[in-house]
């Protein structure tokens, strides 16, 4: 006989009692898992129709079944039908559903399937479902860059490396490279969602199913491009959820470097770009103040994306095959870096598009800091002198400049002939910051023309993330 406190449970026979209070504190996860829901009633429609197709259920069984689940996505959607205390996780509430729905033929469902295989698959389905939202997002971003740096295309600024002024470029270039970025993290989720598209469903707890089921089909059902080869890997494998992680935390140290330019040129020592109002944030003292908060909680955030993922690859070392229950910590890393991107995206954007530049100070500063030796170098070399003696001498002349307070362009004939007799007065045709600019035209340089080029491309490119964006293969099975 199972003691009372058993009959909902989902293991009652063998066990003499119910859990202790502080064992089911510790293995409850519907506080976060409860996420999943529609995810596994999804699930649980494909299998129902499977366990029909295998006579395992009845014509009016099937429909039954069905009527209840579609009952219980209603309810779940409207938040009627919520985890009660004694439910472990979601699969246990949405069973007891389904059971105070149809007696124990709600029961049935159970047959050839196992929390294992629906816990991988329900992750799976909910990933690829979210990701389109994470890509709709960047792709929006990538439209606030494209935007702001059409809007500035001809600015000129002064190229940074070590934060020293190095050579001059287009702010839109800089601008540019930030979007590059955000393109290779939608390109590594929709290659991850190659990886993602394979279903463990039928799996069972670990070897498969004895009854006649049919994966492929619950796989396609589910939006799946296949079911798994494997019943040991798939309830095992969380790789998709550590290559997510991965591509969160990598777009997460983006928006971090993105965040601190911005932290930077809205300083009053840069005074490079001015916050809308509506996307900054004031002191509660210092009423002269305007803060970057958007662009620090970027920088900020970037650190728990790292830690979602280093937590859940470090869960996962050294675990047996097949399902251990440890595999129950990799869902809150998940959640968190989708849900915590989703809610940066937007105002990261926001911030982006309403942006105000001042080109008068960032274009005053670009040939600052002697930011034209290096096209005094290659002028020389131009000139037939090797690039190690064309260093030497525009480097003498940057000191020569130095110890005398002017650029490179304050320079007389006489003292030009002094520093070197290679520097003839000819040097001064590129100590111009547009020259220099013009010059660097080979692909990938921040000529105006490659600049125009790259504005093409990446809004192409951020119009073709959004489509892949606006449609999720899973939709249909929700
Ligand atoms: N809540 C569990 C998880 O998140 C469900 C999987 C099966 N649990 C089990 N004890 N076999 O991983």
């Amino acid at each position: 006989m199972t003691s009372a406190a058993n009959q909902t449970r989902l293991w009652g026979g063998r066990f003499g009692g119910g859990p202790s209070a502080a064992m089911a504190a510790l293995s409850k996860s519907t506080h976060f898992d409860w996420e999943l829901a529609p995810f596994d009633l999804a699930g649980s429609r494909a299998h129902a129709r499977v366990l029909h197709r295998a006579g395992l259920l009845a014509d009016d069984e099937l429909e039954q079944v069905l009527g209840a689940l579609r009952q219980l996505s209603d309810e779940v959607g409207a938040g009627t039908f919520t985890a009660i205390e004694s439910d472990e996780d979601v699969h246990e509430a949405l069973e007891r559903g389904l059971t105070e729905k149809l007696g124990a033929l709600g029961g049935k469902l159970r047959a050839g399937r196992s929390r294992n295989d629906q816990i991988a698959t329900d992750l799976r389905l909910y990933l690829r479902h979210r990701v389109r939202d994470l890509v709709g997002a960047i792709a929006e971003l990538e439209q606030a860059l494209v935007g702001l740096a059409d809007r500035y295309r001809d600015v000129a600024a002064p190229g940074m490396t070590h934060l020293q002024h190095a050579q001059p470029v287009l702010i839109s270039h800089q601008l540019l490279a930030h979007a590059h970025a955000l393109t290779r993290d939608v390109d590594r989720l929709r290659d991850w969602d190659k990886r993602a598209a394979v279903s463990p469903y039928g799996s069972g707890a670990l070897a498969g199913s004895s009854l006649p089921l049919d994966p492929d089909a619950v796989a396609a059902e589910l939006g799946f491009d296949r079911a798994g080869d494997n019943s040991i890997d798939g309830v095992s494998d969380r790789d998709f959820a550590a290559e997510f992680c991965f591509a969160a935390a990598l777009l997460g140290v983006h928006l971090s470097r993105l965040g601190e330019e911005v932290v930077l040129w809205t300083s009053t020592e840069f005074g490079w770009a001015r916050l809308d109002d509506a996307w900054a944030t004031g002191s509660s003292i210092m009423p002269q103040k305007k803060n970057p908060d958007i662009a620090e909680l970027a920088r900020g955030k970037s650190g728990r994306f790292v830690g979602n993922l280093t937590g859940l690859l470090t869960m996962l070392k050294g675990l047996p095959l097949a399902y251990d229950r440890d595999l129950q910590e990799d869902k809150e890393p998940v959640f968190d870096s989708m849900e915590q991107l989703l809610l940066l995206l937007p105002a990261v954007s926001g911030m982006m598009a309403t942006l105000t530049l001042r080109p008068e100070v960032i274009e005053a500063a670009a040939p600052q800091g002697f930011a034209l030796a290096t096209d005094v170098a290659e002028w020389l070399v131009r000139r037939g002198v090797p690039f190690r003696s064309a260093h030497e001498i525009s480097g003498a002349m940057v000191a020569y400049c130095e110890q005398r307070g002017v650029e490179l362009d304050g320079l007389s004939d006489s003292q030009l002939a002094e520093v070197a007799p290679e520097l003839i007065p000819e040097v001064r045709t590129v100590l111009s910051v547009p020259g220099a600019l013009a010059a660097r035209k080979a692909r990938g340089g921040t000529a105006p023309e490659r600049v125009a080029e790259q504005l093409t491309s990446l809004g192409a490119l951020a119009e073709q993330h959004l489509q892949w964006a606006a449609s999720s293969p899973v939709a249909a099975a929700l």
